[in-house]
């Protein structure tokens, strides 16, 4: 049986950065609530005519240098993104026609929102595992901030733009060691953008399909989840907490990061942290750290690193990995 590996990282934000400073002059907060609540301090939002596909394209090409193979050589393309360009095609297939591939393998989205990439490398892995890919590109792409009130202090000073991209290769030793996802979606009013083609289109066409959260609710459910699926992923593979060299946290608050880290008993310095720079970029927040931590050196050929990410449905997960 083959394994996946990660042989190329790559990540892609906009130009356009909005700080704290410039959200306190559109809506009722202040830079000390922000920052002291979540962290944050700036986020980067897409250009108007920068669409999902754009993004991705720029994470992955640059993903794919660094793997150093042609994107003909990719057998299958797997986008995590809750914000596609168009109802249909996916992302993954407007992806696959920029960078040049016909007739190729499998490409497909998977909407899990924040926790997308990590859903999306578990279904990228079994396609690994079962000898079907042997080269395959997994992105988190999203521009959510068009999908965000600018009016709403509760979610605008949250969220930002950008994609992170992986190439895997099959490899006889993973690799990725093990995946665990989970979800439950008896909470998805606590988190949702509750319009969409089927349902309340009419906000659709007045620009008016947001994201409402009921922040504290969420806050307190993801602690939990990312705590217990830490558990989980340590337990399934008997390691000790001591093993991991890495944790890669879903970018969504400093202070539930901070828990997350406290429960592996890691210092942050072991944690790798964009959230004060990126804001919440749904499923491109992974990715997007995992990039900046191997291209600065902190992230090593061998370590081991664990995954792990909580977003609307809920839906949550992890990805153990030996880089
Ligand atoms: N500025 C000032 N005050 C604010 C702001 C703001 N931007 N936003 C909310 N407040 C106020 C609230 O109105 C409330 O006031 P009240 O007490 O008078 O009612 C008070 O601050 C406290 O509000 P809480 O929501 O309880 O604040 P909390 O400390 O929980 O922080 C936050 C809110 C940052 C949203 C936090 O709950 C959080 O991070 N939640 C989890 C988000 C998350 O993990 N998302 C993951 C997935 S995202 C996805 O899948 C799309």
């Amino acid at each position: 049986m083959n394994y996946a590996r990660v042989i190329g990282t790559g990540s892609y934000l906009p130009q356009k950065i909005l700080t704290n400073t410039e959200l306190v002059e559109m809506v009722d907060t202040t830079e000390e609530w922000i920052e002291s609540r979540t962290g944050i301090r700036e986020r980067r939002i897409a250009a108007s005519d920068e669409r999902t596909s754009d993004l991705a394209e720029h994470a992955s090409r640059r993903a794919l240098d660094i793997a150093g193979i042609t994107p003909q050589e990719l057998d299958l393309i797997v986008v995590a993104t809750t914000t596609p360009d168009h109802v249909f095609p996916s992302v993954a297939c407007l992806l696959q026609d920029r960078l040049g591939i016909h007739n190729g393998g499998p490409a497909f989205d998977v909407q899990a929102v924040c926790a997308g990439f990590v859903y999306a490398i578990d279904v990228a892995n079994r396609f690994f595992r079962t000898g079907a890919s042997q080269k395959a590109l997994v992105v988190g792409a999203e521009t959510f901030s068009r999908i965000i009130n600018w009016t709403d202090r509760n979610t605008c000073i949250l969220f930002g733009d950008g994609a992170g991209a992986v190439v895997l290769e099959a490899a006889p030793e993973p690799g990725i060691i093990s995946t665990h996802l989970h979800a439950d979606g008896k909470y998805h009013e606590l988190l949702n953008v509750p319009a969409g083609v089927s349902a309340n289109y009419e906000q659709v066409l007045k620009g008016e399909a947001y994201t409402q959260m009921q922040g504290s609710e969420v806050f307190k459910w993801a602690v939990k989840a990312l705590g217990d699926i830490v558990d989980e992923t340590l337990a399934a593979n008997n390691l000790g907490k001591s093993d991991i060299d890495w944790l890669i946290p879903h970018q969504a608050n400093i202070r539930i990061i901070n828990a997350t880290a406290k429960k592996l008993s890691m210092a942050m310095d072991q944690v790798i942290v964009t959230v004060d720079r990126h804001g919440n970029t749904s499923a491109a927040s992974i990715p997007l750290a995992f990039d900046e931590a191997v291209r600065d050196g902190r992230i090593q050929r061998g370590q081991t690193v664990i995954m792990e990410g909580f977003g609307g449905g809920f839906t949550w997960g992890s990805i153990l990995l030996k880089y």
